[in-house]
């Protein structure tokens, strides 16, 4: 088959969809991978590694989008809600795209996408089912996502984390405190943990309390009714305002004792909860920070400007856009392999694109196809009706 990786065009994204390892295992497997020149300059894969790793390289956009079987992006339609719209002229029928597609929140991409004749698939959709770590890029983003808002905080906060007794005095550790403890959260507090912080978390999820302390933090306990914090598939679910408030309460002793308070409670498809308001930001300590992780969604912090970094009360609150594309390297490695992985079970032995909508990893994912959203909660999000039949297992 010809596979084609567009370089990413919405602005910031320092990513590319796959990095040369992962085009030598395609070729190796007798399919044709076509780049665009320039794809991986942002994200250190120069054109002369693809062409190493045995891709042809392009720069004719056009063409690149008219010969491909498959298209490979980081931002898809839906993602990249930007400068989109010429790609999507490019699109042709069959033709199968992969990428995210921001799929709860801009729906009406996949159907631009069917309306178009082609199939897509949602990275933000394959279910967390173990199958399917290998490829969940919401896992691996939020990993790095994690890691780089500690290195944020560090650089923003007058203090150092780790505790010093030197000759010229005993520095105190700092305090970080997670709110959040999934895949980011729980990465920002190993950080914190492996630069000398002090370090606490705070999760709804009971379950996160033992996840928590396995990363060497301590967990913070309200008291508080959690028992049904947690919804399908491991999410949380979005919960209501009195159980907010209460927490919100209970929460404002807790953050005024601490030096960086990093946040990473989302819920998909929703905007995020406030956990620290304009109150509680007041009570902080004076040089203290916040990394608000979930600033695009409307973030955690009541006083969160998204992309920027404001300081209120001498606090320093940052809410940074699309972190993974700051560790362009890595996070361009990770979703690269994740790609690879799912694109795999998509392709039969004799190399052929074959979507067995049996499998729950296929189901999940493809949200367009045969000219129709197929994805049953994208069809609920859209008003369209439910469709009669599965489709039909094809080759496309
Ligand atoms: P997320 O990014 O959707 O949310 C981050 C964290 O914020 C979650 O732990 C959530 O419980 C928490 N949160 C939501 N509302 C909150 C509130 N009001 N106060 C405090 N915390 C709140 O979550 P993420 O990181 O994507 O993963 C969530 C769960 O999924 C975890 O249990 C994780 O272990 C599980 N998971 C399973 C996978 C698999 O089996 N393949 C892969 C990845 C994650």
């Amino acid at each position: 088959m010809n596979i084609g990786i567009p370089k990413e065009i919405a602005p910031g994204e320092n990513r590319v969809a796959m990095i040369p390892a992962n085009v030598a295992t395609l070729t190796a497997n007798g399919h044709t991978v076509v780049v665009e020149s320039g794809a991986g300059d942002a994200s250190g894969y120069p054109d002369q590694s693809y062409l190493e790793a045995g891709a042809q390289l392009s720069s004719d956009r056009d063409a690149l989008f008219a010969n491909a079987d498959i298209v490979l992006q980081v931002q898809s339609f839906g993602a990249n809600r930007v400068n989109s719209e010429a790609d999507l002229a490019r699109v042709r029928p069959g033709q199968l795209l992969m990428g995210s597609m921001d799929p709860l929140a801009a729906p009406q991409a996949a159907q631009q996408v069917a309306e178009r004749g082609a199939t897509a698939v949602a990275l933000e959709l394959v279910p967390r089912i173990s199958r399917a770590q290998s490829m969940d890029v919401l896992s691996s983003m939020a990993t790095l996502a994690g890691y780089k808002a500690v290195l944020t905080a560090a650089m923003a906060s007058p203090r150092i984390f780790p505790m010093l007794m030197t000759a010229a005095g005993t520095l105190q550790p700092a305090r970080v405190f997670v709110m959040g403890a999934g895949v980011a959260g729980l990465q920002a507090c190993a950080t914190a943990k492996r630069l000398g912080a002090v370090v606490e978390a705070y999760d709804v999820r009971p379950a996160a309390q033992e996840q928590i302390i396995s990363v060497g933090a301590k967990p913070i306990e309200l008291d508080l009714d959690t028992g049904s914090s947690e919804g399908s598939g491991g999410y949380a679910k979005e919960q209501g305002e009195e159980f907010l408030a209460r927490q919100r309460e209970l929460m404002t002793a807790v953050i005024a004792q601490q030096d960086v308070v990093i946040t990473t409670a989302a819920v998909p498809g929703a905007k995020s909860p406030i956990l620290v308001t304009a109150e509680m930001v007041k009570a902080m300590k004076p040089g203290s920070v916040i990394v608000d992780l979930a600033a695009e969604r409307g973030g955690n912090c009541e006083l969160t400007e998204q992309g920027k970094t404001v300081v209120v009360h001498g606090v320093t609150i940052i809410g940074p856009e699309n972190v993974p594309a700051t560790v362009e390297y890595h996070a361009s490695q990770m979703y690269g392999k994740n790609l690879e992985n799912l694109l795999n079970l998509m392709i039969n032995d004799e190399q052929q694109l074959d979507l067995n909508f049996a499998d729950e990893v296929i189901a999940g994912t493809v949200v367009a196809h045969n000219g129709e959203v197929v994805h049953p909660h994208m069809r609920k999000l859209l008003g369209l009706p439910e469709l009669a039949a599965e489709p039909a297992a094809t080759a496309n």
